[in-house]
C-alpha cells in the first residue's frame, strides 16, 4: 500500500484504504461485476456508486481509476507500483479529477471541472476520469449541466459519481449511468476485518471489544476502523469491552442482561429495581432500549437460524427463551423507542415500554403453554381442554345492563302500527313503552307455561 509508506501518522481508516478490489470488504458483487468489465474491456463511460457512509464508494472510484489507468492495464488487478497508480493512490494524478460535490455544488464549479476539461485529451494516463463525490449534492442547474456532457462523453473519459442518497439524484443522470449498490457490512465480518487491523497494528483487544464496535458501527468500515482507533488511543494496553464500554456511553452489560431477565422471568419486582440503578447511574433511556434491542436481536436471530453474532453472555442469559417470546419483547421494545422518540418524557416512555413488554411476555408464555398442550393432547387422541389462561390483573367488569328483548312478534319501527300482540297499544311505536305491562313484565318461560297448560278450547 503505497499510501501506507508516506504518511507518518495517518489515521487507520486512511491507512486501511483498500488498494485493490481483492480487498474490499463486505461488496462481492461489486468488486466481482468492475473486475469483469474491466477484464473483457467492456468500460462504461459512467458509473453510480450508492449505499450508506463508509463501504468503500470513494474507494471502489479510485481503485476503478486505477485499474483503467495503470500502465499494466485496463486490468483489474492494478500493479500499484507505476507512476499512475502511485498518483492516483495520492490524488494528485492530473488525469484523475475528483471533485467534492458537497462543496462544489454550482453550476459554475461543474463548467470549471468538467465541462471545459473534458474535450481536452488525458495528459499521461489512457483515461480521464472525473470522480464527482457527494453527487447528491450539485443543484439542479449543474446536473442539467452535466446531462449531455454524461450521456455521450468523448471516448477517453470516464465519469464516476459516488453518493449516498441516490434519491436526491435526478432521475436523467441516473439512467445515463452503470449503477453499483454498495451494501452496509454486517457486524460478523466488520468484526473479523478489525480483528485483521488490530493484529496489524499489534493492539491488544479482546474479541468481545471488537463486536461490540463492530455493531456500533452500524455497517460502516470508516466508523468500525475509527472507533478502533479511538480505543487504541485511550487504551493503555489492552483494549477491553468495559472500557470501550465505558468510553461510548454503552450501558453496562450486568444491567442490560439484568432487565431482559427480568422481562422474560415476568418480574415487575426486579424490574423496579433494575429502573432504580438505571436512573442513579444516570444511563440514557434511548441508549438502553437500544443495547437491550440489539442484544436480543442477536440471540433471537440465532434462535432462527439467521445469525451468529450473539455475545456468550447473551447466548446463555436468554437461553431459556423461545424465539417467539424475543421476538414480542423485540416489538415491544422497538414500540417503546417509537413512543420514546414522539414523546416529552424518556424516563415515562421508558417505563410504560418495559412494563407493558414484561406483560406482553407472560400473556405469551401462557398461551403457547396452552397451544402445546392442546396439540399434545390431540396427537394422544383427545381429552380435557386445558383451563385458558389466567390474565393476571383481572378486571371487575362492572355487571351488564339488563336488556329487554323486543318481542319477535312487533312489528318494526318503520310499520308505525299500533298494533300489539297482546291488544291495542296506545302510543306509537317509534317512541312508546308497551302499556301491556302485564304481558311484558311475566317471564317468557312463565307465560309459555301459563299457555300449554291453559286447556284447548
Ligand atoms: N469495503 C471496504 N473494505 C475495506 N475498507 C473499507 C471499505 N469501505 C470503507 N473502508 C474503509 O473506510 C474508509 C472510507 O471509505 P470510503 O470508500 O471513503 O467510504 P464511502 O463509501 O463513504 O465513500 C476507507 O479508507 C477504508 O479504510
Ligand atoms: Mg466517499
Ligand atoms: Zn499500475
Amino acid at each position: 500500500m503505497s499510501e501506507k509508506k508516506t504518511a507518518a501518522h495517518q489515521v487507520l481508516a486512511r491507512k486501511y484504504r483498500p488498494q485493490g478490489f481483492e480487498e474490499l470488504v463486505g461488496q462481492p458483487a461489486v468488486s466481482q461485476t468492475l473486475s469483469n468489465a474491466l477484464t473483457t474491456k467492456r468500460v462504461h463511460h459512467a458509473y453510480l456508486f450508492t449505499g450508506p457512509r463508509g463501504c468503500g464508494k470513494t474507494t471502489s472510484a479510485r481503485i476503478l481509476a486505477k485499474a483503467l489507468n495503470c500502465e499494466k492495464g485496463p486490468t483489474p488487478t492494478p500493479c500499484d507500483e507505476c507512476t499512475s497508480c502511485r498518483e492516483i493512490a495520492l490524488s494528485s494524478s492530473l488525469d484523475v479529477l475528483e471533485m467534492d460535490a458537497a462543496s462544489h455544488t454550482g453550476v459554475d464549479d461543474v463548467r470549471q471541472v468538467i465541462i471545459e476539461t473534458v474535450a481536452l485529451a488525458p495528459s499521461r494516463d489512457r483515461y480521464k476520469v472525473f470522480i464527482i463525490d457527494e453527487a447528491h449534492m450539485l443543484s439542479n442547474s449543474a446536473f442539467n449541466a452535466l446531462l449531455k456532457t454524461i450521456e455521450e462523453p468523448p471516448p477517453h473519459v470516464v465519469f464516476i459519481l459516488a453518493t449516498t442518497e441516490v434519491h436526491k439524484v435526478p432521475a436523467t443522470i441516473a439512467s445515463r449511468c452503470q449503477r453499483f449498490k454498495f451494501r452496509p457490512v454486517a457486524p460478523e465480518p466488520l468484526a473479523e476485518y478489525l480483528a485483521v487491523i488490530a493484529k496489524k497494528e499489534k493492539v491488544a483487544v479482546e474479541p468481545e471489544a471488537l463486536s461490540l464496535l463492530a455493531r456500533a458501527a452500524e455497517g460502516s468500515l470508516r466508523d468500525a476502523i475509527s472507533l478502533l482507533d479511538q480505543c487504541r488511543s485511550a487504551s493503555d494496553g489492552k483494549v477491553t469491552v468495559e472500557s470501550v464500554r465505558e468510553m461510548f456511553g454503552f450501558v453496562p452489560q450486568d444491567l442490560l442482561v439484568g432487565v431482559a431477565k427480568a422481562l422474560l422471568d415476568q418480574d415487575a419486582k426486579a424490574l423496579a429495581k433494575w429502573l432504580k440503578t438505571i436512573y442513579e447511574e444516570g444511563v440514557e433511556p434511548a441508549q438502553l432500549l437500544k443495547d437491550l434491542r440489539a442484544a436480543i436481536e442477536s440471540v433471537y436471530l440465532e434462535k432462527l437460524g439467521a445469525g451468529s453474532g450473539a455475545e456468550p453472555a447473551w447466548q446463555k442469559a436468554l437461553s431459556g427463551a423461545s424465539a417467539e417470546s424475543l421476538g414480542f419483547l423485540l416489538k415491544r421494545l422497538n414500540r417503546a423507542l417509537e413512543e420514546l422518540r414522539y414523546g416529552d418524557s424518556p424516563r415515562l416512555a421508558l417505563e410504560l415500554g418495559l412494563f407493558s413488554a414484561l406483560e406482553a411476555a407472560h400473556d405469551l408464555g401462557a398461551w403457547v403453554a396452552r397451544l402445546e398442550a392442546l396439540e399434545k393432547r390431540l396427537v394422544a387422541g383427545g381429552g380435557e381442554i386445558p383451563s385458558r389462561p389466567r390474565r393476571r390483573s383481572r378486571r371487575r367488569r362492572a355487571p351488564r345492563p339488563r336488556l329487554r328483548r323486543r318481542s319477535r312478534l312487533r312489528p318494526r319501527r318503520s310499520v308505525r302500527s299500533t298494533w300489539s300482540p297482546r291488544g291495542p297499544c296506545l302510543t306509537p311505536l317509534s317512541s312508546r313503552r308497551c302499556r301491556d305491562r302485564r304481558s311484558r313484565s311475566a317471564p317468557r318461560s312463565r307465560r309459555r307455561r301459563e299457555r300449554r297448560a291453559a286447556p284447548a278450547t
